[in-house]
């Protein structure tokens, strides 16, 4: 059979062999990091925290695509003038010197947006940003690999199993790429006019049919980008279930009711949580909210209410939970049971409408390192919808608000870490966000950098729904209109500060400092003979201190008048009174949780005196322990330690210099002990080459369990040369 003429060039021979391996090595490295970047954002809770103000998840995927499209494109056209360049003055030819450009540069396209998605699809399968790079350097070679068993068989390679190579994007673009090269064999080049037919007589494929298949490919890549990201959306995000895409819900808005299974909103605990506030909206609705990591229970349900108009300040111990609480709230993590309506969506089936109106100050800030204030402010207002001309004023005022002034123009990796908890505020309340979710905002500020912050967040509150955590006790007091106090992840009380100390307090602390001639004796007697029910609390040096209950009100102004009149007759110079603080509120419920898990504490506020006979007051051990070891740091070079009796001399001042809350949670084996004074004392340095070689070690020890801990890593660097 006659065979149509051809170019025996041998330059035909290395284009057929090497274009698809050129173009892939080519982009290999593009693939890496474009996949590497994308995980990263990811796993630096970057996505997460721009979905949850605002953005959407389509103009996220968009936003990627131009970006990369901005570093592809100008790279094709690049290699597309290349291969079309008449090299060595004319003498040799361009590469491709029959092929139309144009055509070229539309199948590179092709290759390209196959390329982006690839990327893509890959990002929604990694969690950690080296193992994304890592992933899409093996898949990115594995999608080539098939093009080898082909190749050497390509004449009887039947269509179909070419199609179905082709549905890895590497294979259709190296079959492409084999057309290319046996047009120019021809002598007619890839053309428009010819691009949709077979390139020589017995080819089964057509180079249009290829960039078709890439396309596919893309589409293909998109859909699975697609479902992944939204039942996989790693860590952080909640999960939707395998079936989303056939929920009428997911396309047009689901009914919000009828969620299965339903939790009970109202708290029947009446005595630790107080009464609604009539005519408030609820912002936030807490359903007997549940989360378990593995075996050990975060937050246990709980119901709970926080209304618009109001602060609602979570207190809570080191691990009570808040933060977990929070993440469920925002939609960082989905609860193991239990739900909460945020503005009226549920956060198990409609966090996008939780989001819409959302402002976050995570405990630990999600900044973008290479933005500036001011870029990061406009960002964000953006992504919450603030109009194009309201953008700068709504930025300098918030700006001005948190005190960022003089640091507009610097990048947030180059501001201090309470700057940075500024920025994070200044975030959480720009665009008028409905709901406001603060973990620790003022953790890190100075002292009049958190008065700011509190008279910001005092006028930030009409109209909004703010949540804050905090461990300052004056904060939660003054901002909290109502406080919630979660302990062991449970909320034990909620309500304003008046309800929590009345129900929690013991009521008022009456001291008295004593003259040399005063009888604790006769001053209990008189005290008794107004308030029969108050208590010595204790007698320490020279202040003597009851506690007058909160019922008792009504006779205080009799016993103030008659201390007053009779002061020298009862040998006291002055008295005074105070109201119980919140964190003995804080202490108590910390104290009755620990107290349901592990029996009696040794140590507490309300444990640490006890009254003898004489009236005189013996602290127990775990506080006069304590008070050892303010003395010592108070008073140094006086070995306290050996000097038992002054113990109890220690004075009510320097006891209270003693955090109660540190104290509180002292694990019990940490329990302050005499040897406690050796911390950090006492041992020998190793010098020289034992310190080297111990220094070496615990390297080792800590590269061991890196490698351990990254298992998909090590195995890369060991089974691919
Ligand atoms: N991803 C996780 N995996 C396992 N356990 C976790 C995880 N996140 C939190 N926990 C556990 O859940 C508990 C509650 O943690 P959470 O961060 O909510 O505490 P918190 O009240 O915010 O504490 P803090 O005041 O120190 O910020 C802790 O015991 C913690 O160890
Ligand atoms: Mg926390």
């Amino acid at each position: 059979m006659p065979y149509p003429p051809y170019f025996d060039d041998p330059m035909i021979q290395v284009l057929q062999g090497n274009l698809p391996l050129f173009l892939v090595l080519s982009f290999m490295l593009s693939v890496i990091i474009n996949t590497k970047n994308l995980v990263y954002e990811k796993e630096r809770k970057l996505k997460e925290s721009m979905k949850l103000m605002g953005l959407h998840a389509s103009v996220h995927w968009v936003s990627w695509f131009l970006t990369f499209a901005i570093y592809l494109v100008p790279a094709m056209l690049v290699y597309t003038l290349l291969f079309g360049l008449n090299i060595a003055g004319g003498k040799m030819g361009p590469v491709l010197e029959n092929t139309d450009s144009s055509l070229f540069f539309v199948f590179l396209l092709c290759y390209g947006f196959a390329l982006i998605t690839f990327c893509f699809m890959l990002s929604t399968f990694a969690q950690k940003a080296n193992v994304g790079a890592a992933l899409s350097g093996i898949a990115f070679i594995g999608f080539f690999f098939p093009w080898y068993i082909l190749s050497p068989k390509y004449d009887r390679v039947s269509k179909k199993t070419k199609v179905t190579a082709g549905l890895l994007f590497n294979c259709a673009m190296a079959l492409g790429s084999n057309i290319i090269s046996m047009n120019e064999g021809t002598g007619e080049g890839a053309q428009w006019s010819n691009f949709h037919k077979p390139a020589v007589i017995g080819e089964n494929l057509s180079l249009l049919e290829c960039m078709l298949l890439m396309l596919f490919d893309s589409l293909l890549h998109c859909i699975i980008t697609w479902y992944v990201d939204n039942i996989q959306p790693g860590e952080f995000g909640v999960p939707k279930p395998l079936y989303f895409p056939f929920t009428k819900a997911y396309w047009v808005g689901g009914p919000k009711a009828s969620f299965n299974p339903v939790y009970e909103f109202e708290n029947s605990d009446t005595k630790h949580f107080e009464r609604d506030p009539s005519g408030l909206n609820a912002g936030i609705k807490i359903a007997q909210l549940r989360k378990r990591f593995g075996k050990k229970v975060a937050v246990e349900g709980t119901s709970l209410k926080m209304y618009e108009g109001q602060i609602t300040a979570l207190l809570g111990h080191n691990g009570a939970g808040k933060t977990t609480t929070m993440s469920m709230l925002t939609g960082f993590i989905t609860p193991t049971s239990g739900t909460a309506e945020v503005n009226g969506c549920d956060i198990r089936h409609d966090i996008d409408g939780v989001r819409k109106s959302l402002g976050l100050c995570p405990q630990h800030n999600i900044l973008f390192d290479s933005m500036t204030v001011k870029e990061h402010l406009i960002f964000f207002a953006t992504l919450k919808g603030v109009k194009r001309s309201e953008i700068k004023n709504e930025v300098m005022t918030t700006v001005k608000e948190v005190g960022l002034e003089t640091k507009v123009h610097f990048r947030s990796h180059e501001l201090s870490g309470g700057q940075k908890r500024k920025l994070s505020v200044g975030i959480a309340l720009i665009g008028g966000s409905k709901i406001v979710i603060l973990d620790e905002p003022t953790s890190g500020m100075d002292p009049s950098a958190r008065r700011q912050t509190w008279s910001v967040l005092q006028r930030a509150r009409e109209g909004r729904t703010v949540v804050l955590s905090t461990h300052y006790m004056d904060e939660a007091d003054l901002l909290g209109d109502r406080i919630a106090i979660m302990a062991e992840g449970v909320v034990k009380c909620c309500g304003s500060s008046m309800f929590l100390k009345k129900l929690y307090g013991v009521g008022y602390h009456l001291v008295m400092v004593k003259g040399f001639d005063c009888k604790v004796d006769s001053l209990t007697r008189v005290v008794q003979s107004h308030v029969p029910t108050a208590e010595l609390e204790s007698v320490i040096n020279t202040e003597v201190s009851y506690i007058l209950p909160h019922n008792e009100s009504a006779r205080f102004p009799a016993l103030f008048t008659e201390l007053d009149e009779h002061k020298d007759q009862l040998g006291i110079t002055s008295f005074g009174t105070s109201a119980t603080t919140m964190e003995e509120v804080f202490l108590k419920v910390g104290e009755n949780a620990r107290f349901e898990h592990e029996g009696p504490l040794r140590i507490g506020v309300e444990d640490s005196t006890k009254n003898d006979a004489s009236g005189t007051v013996n602290s127990n051990i775990g506080i006069n322990e304590s008070v050892n070891l303010v003395s010592e740091k108070t008073d140094k070079g006086k070995d306290v330690a050996k000097d038992p009796p002054s113990r109890s001399k220690t004075s009510f001042n320097e006891l209270e210099k003693t955090s109660p809350v540190d104290m509180m949670y002292q694990p019990r084996e940490v329990l302050p002990t005499p040897d406690i004074n050796a911390f950090n004392k006492g041992f020998v340095k190793k010098t020289g080459l034992s310190l080297s070689l111990a220094i070496m070690k615990a390297l080792i020890v800590k590269k061991a369990l890196h490698t351990w801990r990254n298992q998909f890593i090590t195995s890369v660097q060991l089974l691919l040369p």
